[in-house]
């Protein structure tokens, strides 16, 4: 027999802390059963009980249950108003981009993902937008790349993989005083580690294949919206276009987002004591974390973030030794990818930005030397273990 009590609902405070949020906003128990996890509603459509009546649910492209908490979680995650899931990042960055119409210009961050720049591109120039690549880590870059046509300021901080940071709260003060609405790919720090809304952003992008997801089985995108037209449209074109977040993919983000803070902490502490290894290895030439003073941003990141992210690139002086490094890791995986529980290393030059052109790479500092790793969260030491013995093997 169900009892009444099945149906009491756990109820979030209004004060609630991030911790908490992640946990629990967005779900309640089921409301058929109880089950304390929102179900994976895998259905394709939903049986009216008359016409014209029903249950708020009606075609699955269009709603779905697991998917709806999803997106209530993301955006009280990420203090916003809305939030909408997407099949990929990409296609998350790609309903961003149709709140544009042809003529319209956008300011990117220069150094940003090698598929959105391919994104904007290989696909969106074709429909007559135009595109300028600005160093946003410098605020007056960002100053000179607006035009009276630019209608989006595109912030990625920190970048992929030099970690250079934007300061979003100057940034989008900028952009607001031209009436340009700010949107920040937030994929690389998480939402633990900065908010951009916070900061005075208008959109905020995620690939959750990364660390919202954080077990590496899941592709998926969100966008979080604040503004009341960017919602409207953004509900509109994800049932428009139809690249929705499957259920299952939604349900796996959802249990991602339940442990996101304590995955972020390890992933800063490990990310920290990696990056503090690397700079005192003989063999490596430069690390680049945004947790080392010797960062140009130190500064600017201690203050825009909380912890300094699990992602460090470092140079090995040429492509042989970078090579070797990369072929003689046994625990860390030689993999795409990021913010997953496990670490993975990778070659940005050949592996995520094969697809920006080499003297691009190189005004953006992606030299061939360079190695990146997503720090996972296994034991630390392990890590440095496996680190020390492949740098061993490169010849001094
Ligand atoms: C910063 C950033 N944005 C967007 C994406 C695209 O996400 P997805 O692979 O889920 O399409 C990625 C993927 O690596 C990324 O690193």
């Amino acid at each position: 027999m169900i009892s009444e009590y099945a149906f009491r609902t756990v109820k979030l405070p209004d004060h609630a802390r991030f911790d908490t949020i992640c946990i629990h906003a967005g779900q309640t128990p089921d409301p058929s059963t109880g089950a304390i996890i929102t179900p994976i509603y895998q259905t394709s459509t939903y049986v009216q009980d008359a016409l014209g009546v029903h249950k708020g649910y009606e075609y699955a492209r269009t709603q779905n249950p697991t998917r709806a908490a999803l997106e209530r979680n993301l955006a009280a995650i990420e203090r916003g108003k809305a939030a909408f899931g997407f099949a990929s990042g990409m296609a998350a960055t790609n309903a961003v981009m149709t709140l544009l119409q042809s003529g319209d210009h956008v300011v990117v961050t220069d150094n940003t993902y090698g598929g959105t720049y391919r994104l904007f591109e290989r696909v969106l120039r074709k429909y007559q937008l135009d595109f300028t690549y600005a160093d946003t880590s410098q605020l007056n870059e960002i100053e000179r790349a607006i035009r009276p046509s630019t209608k989006l300021l595109f912030i990625e901080t920190p970048t992929n993989p030099v970690l250079r940071i934007t300061d979003l709260a100057a940034a989008c003060t900028i952009a607001h005083g031209h009436g340009i609405p700010v949107v920040v790919d937030n994929t690389f720090a998480s939402p633990y580690v900065q908010r951009p809304i916070d900061f005075g952003a208008d959109l905020v992008i995620h690939s959750t294949t990364k660390f919202l997801n954080g077990h590496s089985d899941s592709v998926g995108g969100a966008v979080i919206a604040v503004r009341d037209d960017h919602i409207e449209w953004l509900r509109f074109i994800q049932n428009a276009q139809g690249a929705i977040i499957g259920p299952m993919d939604a349900w796996l983000v959802l249990r991602g987002t339940k442990t996101l803070p304590i995955r972020m902490e390890r992933h800063n502490a490990n990310g920290l004591a990696l990056a503090q290894f690397l700079a005192a290895h003989p063999k490596v030439s430069t690390v680049h974390y945004p947790g080392l003073p010797s960062h140009p941003q130190h500064e600017l990141a201690s203050r825009q973030m909380r912890g300094f992210g699990g992602l460090l690139a470092f140079e090995m002086g040429s492509l042989e030794r970078a090579r070797s490094v990369l072929n003689n890791v046994r625990l860390i995986a030689l993999a795409e990818s990021l913010g997953g529980v496990e670490s993975l290393i990778s070659h940005p030059a050949t592996m995520t930005h094969a697809s920006v052109p080499p003297e691009r790479r190189r005004q953006i500092g992606i030299t061939d030397d360079m190695v990146r790793i997503s720090v996972g969260i296994e034991d630390l030491q392990d890590l440095q273990d496996d680190l020390e013995q492949a740098l061993a093997r490169v010849s001094p």
